[in-house]
This record gives C-alpha cells, sequence and structure tokens, in this order.
C-alpha cells in the first residue's frame, strides 16, 4: 500500500505520516528531508551558482545521500538534526525550485518507494513522486494556526523567537511553495483534503484510517 500526503508547511504532515506509518507497520519517508539534505550540502559548501546548470549538474553527481531508519545522511555523516535549523529550510524551499534538483530528487524518492508499503509525505508525492498511490491525503491548516504550531516548537530551542516573524515566514513559504514554476504544491485531483485546524494528532489519524479501512483490511 502506498500512501502519499502533501500540504503547506507546518500542517502537521511528518508528524502524522509517520504516526499514520506505524499504525500500519509500514515505512516512512519524509521527502522534505531530502531537500533539506542537499540544502545543507550547499550550504556547507557555500555553493550559490544555481543557475548554471552545468555547474549544478558536476555538484549534484558529487553528492552522497542515503536514507536509513528515517536518518538523513550527507557523505555519511546523520545530519537529521542539522538540517531541521530554520535557514536550512529556508534554502530548502529556494533550492526546491530548480527543476534539475526536483529529477535529481524524484528519481532516488521513487527507487526508495519501489515495490514498497510506504507512507511519503511532502509537496508533490501525490502528483508526481507517487502518482499512482492507494491513497491521497492532502493536509491544510489555518496559517495562523500553523505559524502558533510553529512557535511553539521554535520556542523550544529559542526563548527569542518572534510569532510576527514566524507567521510572515510561513506566508512567503506557502506563498513560494504554491508558485514556483515546476512541481508547484499544489492538491491532486483525487487527493482527500483533510484540515486539521481544529483536529488533534490522532483524530486526524482516524480520519485518515476510516478512509483507507474504508477500502482496504487494515
Ligand atoms: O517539508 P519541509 O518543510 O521539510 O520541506 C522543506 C522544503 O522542501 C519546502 O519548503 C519545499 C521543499 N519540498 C518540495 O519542494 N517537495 C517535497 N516533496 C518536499 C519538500
Amino acid at each position: 500500500m502506498q500512501i502519499a500526503i502533501d500540504g503547506p508547511s507546518a500542517a502537521g504532515k511528518s508528524t502524522l505520516a509517520k504516526k499514520l506509518a506505524e499504525k500500519l507497520n509500514i515505512e516512512y519517508l519524509d521527502t522534505g528531508a531530502m531537500y533539506r539534505t542537499l540544502a545543507l550540502y550547499f550550504y556547507e559548501e557555500n555553493f550559490t551558482n544555481f543557475d548554471d546548470e552545468e555547474e549544478l549538474k558536476v555538484f549534484l553527481s558529487k553528492i552522497k545521500i542515503d536514507v536509513r531508519n528515517n536518518k538523513f545522511y550527507l557523505f555519511d555523516r546523520d545530519v537529521s538534526q542539522d538540517i531541521r535549523e530554520e535557514e536550512i529550510g529556508l534554502l530548502a524551499s529556494k533550492i526546491s525550485s530548480y527543476q534539475i534538483i526536483r529529477s535529481f530528487l524524484v528519481e532516488k524518492q521513487q527507487e526508495i518507494a519501489k515495490g514498497k508499503d510506504i507512507v511519503m509525505d511532502g509537496r508533490d508525492v501525490g502528483t508526481v513522486i507517487l502518482k499512482n498511490a492507494d491513497f491521497k491525503f492532502y493536509l491544510t491548516a489555518d496559517v495562523n494556526k500553523r505559524a502558533q504550531r510553529r512557535y511553539k516548537d521554535l520556542l523550544v530551542k529559542d526563548p527569542n523567537a518572534d510569532f510576527n516573524k514566524t507567521l510572515e515566514a510561513l506566508k512567503k513559504r506557502d506563498h513560494d511553495d504554491m508558485t514556483r514554476e515546476h512541481s508547484p504544491l499544489t492538491k491532486a485531483t483525487d487527493a482527500i483534503e483533510i484540515d486539521t485546524s481544529h483536529l488533534t494528532i490522532d483524530e486526524t489519524i482516524d480520519e485518515f484510517l476510516k478512509v483507507i479501512r474504508g477500502t482496504c483490511n487494515v
């Protein structure tokens, strides 16, 4: 069984997708973390010449990215924590607008999913990576609600985090992800939309399971 979960930043995709995969006892892949891993590489190597396709291709040909047990590796270094930095998230959003980068990662993501029961979350899982997924969900939530969730997470790391800055950054991220030329964030025509603004994690999981159990015996 293959399940696609897409939606904007801070809609709860990763937490929910991971939990759903656990419930169903199948694999989980956070595709956004792969964009972040690549972004970390560009950041650490000071690579900024994204518009030079040849240079970008050469650079990509040298990278070694691996995913093992939900941990992300850059040249065998576990970068699962480092990629969560806000700056890396912003760079991930920027680099995700380049088609060469998207193709590079989509190929890897499809390879990982091949022949497997898996839940994948991201922006283009239902529209590009797993076009034939058995179930497609599109998670949304009010932008203020999403900003509150993100702000709560940020406060743990930084007591000086600012709610308004968090809200503005999220709005910008939505705009960038939804208006980019290649594979913009959009709801697949056959995806089921779930608004998580007023749902708890468990309630949302129940919504997923209702849909899945309606067709499958799990
Ligand atoms: O889900 P996230 O915030 O960790 O993703 C970081 C960025 O990566 C996001 O702003 C857009 C990009 N992304 C993408 O373009 N396609 C995906 N399937 C997943 C993420």
